[in-house]
């Protein structure tokens, strides 16, 4: 399986090989996803939407979402998704937005919002009561962020095109940031190979500097009290620990537990010379093996009041 993934990038695997190098994880890697789904609760309840589509697929409760479920095959044709009554969307994507914990009446920022995965699950958490300020930098990622709040009724969120570096001016503003960050896509590979194609350590080096930038503004834009997440669909820890660190080294910033029937890879605090914060060890690293999902990294910061 690893040897599959050389004759496509040597380069990625002599990386990883340096951050996961079990018989599992190279398993698991060249393994398909499971297709699985979020109910939209803007919409229908869990029991009829459920209810409604189990007598075509085979359906399974995703342990740390209550409107999550793993299916038997792709609901992204089903009636049901056309209508906004669910969202296809990979179960560990959904572990941001339930960690972020939004309440009706929050003003809320997704600073990389498109397709709007995260902004739909904010709402629905909110209610639609309260203002979801949805940002995406890219011009021809907005359509499609707009598609999806509308296909799911989503009546709180205002759609921006700004770089999110932009929104550090707003200090101390909004109850909860988002910040589901540009990465190198390691996780998506089980979905599609071409993400295993692009990837390069180059990239690798530049996404980090942006991530940095972004938590800083995002973090600056919370107000005391309020609650940061941030996350990434890959595992390399200059995209993530790196980050949460570079973020607690400069700000008086706490990283939260996030405590969810979800298991973890246990956090890397040493990487290539470079020692990070202990701190780092409450983030969540999801390795595909783990859970049998998409790899991700989420970590929950708390701004102290
Ligand atoms: C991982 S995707 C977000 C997925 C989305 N949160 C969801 O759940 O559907 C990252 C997004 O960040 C956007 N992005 C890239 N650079 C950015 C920047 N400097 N500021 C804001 N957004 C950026 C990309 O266009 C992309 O849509």
């Amino acid at each position: 399986m690893k040897s599959e993934f050389a004759c496509i990038n040597r380069k990625f695997v002599e990386r990883y090989e340096k951050i996961d190098d079990s018989e599992d994880f190279w398993k698991f890697m060249s393994k398909p996803l499971r297709p699985s789904f979020r109910v939209n609760t803007l919409k229908a309840s869990v029991e009829d939407v459920i209810c409604s589509l189990s007598d075509r697929f085979e359906i399974e409760q995703v342990p740390w979402c209550r409107e999550g479920f793993f299916a038997d095959g792709d609901v992204g044709g089903t009636i049901e998704h056309q209508l906004g009554l669910i969202f296809s969307q990979e179960a560990s994507s959904m572990i941001p937005v339930v960690s972020l914990e939004p309440k009706p009446g929050m003003l809320v920022l997704d600073m990389c919002a498109s397709p709007g995965g995260k902004t739909t699950q904010i709402a629905q958490y909110m209610e639609n009561v309260g203002c979801i300020i949805a940002n995406d930098v890219k011009y021809d990622r907005i359509n499609i962020l707009i598609s999806n709040i509308q296909r799911c009724g989503v009546l709180i969120a205002k759609v921006t095109m700004k770089d999110g570096r932009f929104f550090g001016r707003f200090r101390d503003r909004f109850d909860r940031v988002l910040i589901d960050a540009p990465c190198s896509n390691v996780g998506m590979v089980r979905k599609n190979y071409r993400y295993l194609k692009f990837w390069s350590l180059k990239e690798v080096y530049s996404l980090s500097r942006l991530q940095k930038e972004l938590i800083l503004a995002g973090y600056r834009a919370l107000k005391p009290g309020g609650v940061l997440v941030y996350s990434t669909c890959t595992l390399d820890p200059l995209e993530n620990e790196e980050v949460v660190d570079h973020l607690i080294s400069n700000t008086d910033a706490i990283v939260e537990k996030i405590d969810l029937p979800v298991k973890g890879t246990k956090p890397i605090t040493e990487f290539e010379g470079k020692r990070y914060s202990g701190e780092v060890k409450r983030c969540l690293r999801i390795h595909p093996q783990d859970n049998d999902t998409e790899g991700f990294f989420i970590a929950k910061i708390v701004k102290p009041s």
